[in-house]
């Protein structure tokens, strides 16, 4: 165990003394696509995966966990947003990932807002995000992730194309089912986005008479995957309650809490990172107890300004069965994921858990 924080910690010297200072000189979006791109050549082969397995995986048994049926080696995962088009999907198990996130992927392509769509908050270590859901379009993307899927749990997020037509309730729910009918070959869990702060027409399937027809429609497809949803920490419980309400009418499997918040005055956009983990946290704890009473047959992912091990293990002991992450991998390196996960099992182990699954919900 104690070569595993030298590793991390010079990797992590090296990525706040010199890549960090340089990467924030520029754009943040064109360094973003920069990163998918390395992410893509990295994982195109068996020896660049080799080496960057060999940087920053860290793997122990404490923090194996079986859900859904499929195997988690850890519980940390890449949030829906970073590799929108999959395109470095397969270097994430060798930076350390559990599981992985591919989308949002809407139905048709879709360019995403004009403008400026990433603004860096440093001192809120945040970031304004209105990118509006640009992706290459499901059926594209499904052809290509046919030789691309990596080999860590998958998740599909799900969301309805950024036009004005999806408007529209019978456009939008079609445009979401087709998504899902386009990779139900290739997911291993669907995520439906109805939580996206940049997109026209608003949240609109998260107003529970749209998500009931949503979730009706995903559960008539009789999927072989689970499928969870993503909400927005912007929600007031009474939405919450009955969007759970009805998930559990649906066969809905789990939630994702959450998305980014609208709740600033930063701009246009919404906020990741620290400015939307107190709200994060709120509903994630609200959506346990509610599980509780559905005697925990939702599975939770926490996600929103995960920066350490601690912050991991808050969302776990709050009732997260697995947790997420984007801007804390920004702020402080690559390396991050492999330091969350030494973490995990040393603030196990001191607290004398002998599995993460006995951590989650134990805040209460
Ligand atoms: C650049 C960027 C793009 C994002 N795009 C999506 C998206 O397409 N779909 C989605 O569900 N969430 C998206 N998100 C939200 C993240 O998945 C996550 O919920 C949020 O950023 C909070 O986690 P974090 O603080 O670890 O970044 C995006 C976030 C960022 C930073």
């Amino acid at each position: 165990m104690m070569a595993e924080p030298l590793r991390m910690r010079i990797s992590g010297r090296l990525y706040s003394g010199v890549v960090k200072p340089i990467y924030f000189k520029f754009d943040p979006e064109d360094v973003h696509n920069r990163l998918v791109s390395v992410g893509k050549v990295l994982g195109s082969n068996p020896i660049t995966r080799g080496l960057t397995s060999m940087a920053f995986e860290y793997n122990n048994p404490a923090l194996e966990q079986r859900i859904f049926g499929l195997h988690f080696r850890n519980p940390v995962g890449l949030s829906a947003g970073f590799d929108k088009n999959g395109d470095s999907a397969r270097i994430m198990r060798s930076v350390g990932f559990g599981f992985t996130e591919i989308g949002s992927i809407t139905a048709k392509p879709c360019a995403g807002n004009p403008g400026v769509r990433l603004k860096r908050l440093k001192e809120k270590r945040s970031i304004l995000v209105h990118m509006g859901l640009n992706n290459r379009g499901a059926g594209l993307l499904h052809e290509q992730l046919m030789d691309r899927k990596p080999d860590i749990p998958t998740i599909i997020s799900a969301a309805k194309t950024n036009c004005k037509e999806t408007t529209n309730p019978d456009v939008g729910l079609e445009d979401y089912l087709f998504t899902v009918r386009t990779f139900r070959d290739i997911a291993d869990v669907f995520e439906l986005n109805i939580s996206c702060p940049n997109a026209f027409g608003g949240q609109d399937f998260a107003d529970p008479r749209l998500f009931e027809r949503l979730a009706k429609g995903v559960n008539g497809l009789r999927l072989r995957q689970p499928v969870i949803v993503k909400l927005s920490p912007d929600l007031t419980k009474r939405n919450v309650d009955r969007i759970i309400e009805i998930s559990a009418r649906h066969g809905i499997s789990g939630f994702v809490c959450t998305n980014l918040t609208k709740r600033h005055d930063e701009g246009e956009g919404g906020l990741s990172g620290k400015a939307v983990e107190g709200r994060a946290n709120d509903l994630l704890s609200h959506v346990y107890k509610r599980n509780l009473e559905y005697r925990k047959r939702f599975v939770l992912i926490g996600v929103g300004g995960i920066f350490s091990a601690e912050d991991a293990y808050g969302k776990i002991k709050l009732g997260a069965n697995l947790v997420e992450l984007i801007t804390g991998m920004i702020y402080q390196g690559p390396q991050l994921i492999g330091e969350i996960n030494y973490g995990l099992a040393e603030l196990l182990e001191r607290d004398g858990y002998s599995n993460i699954g006995e951590a989650v919900g134990t805040a209460r």
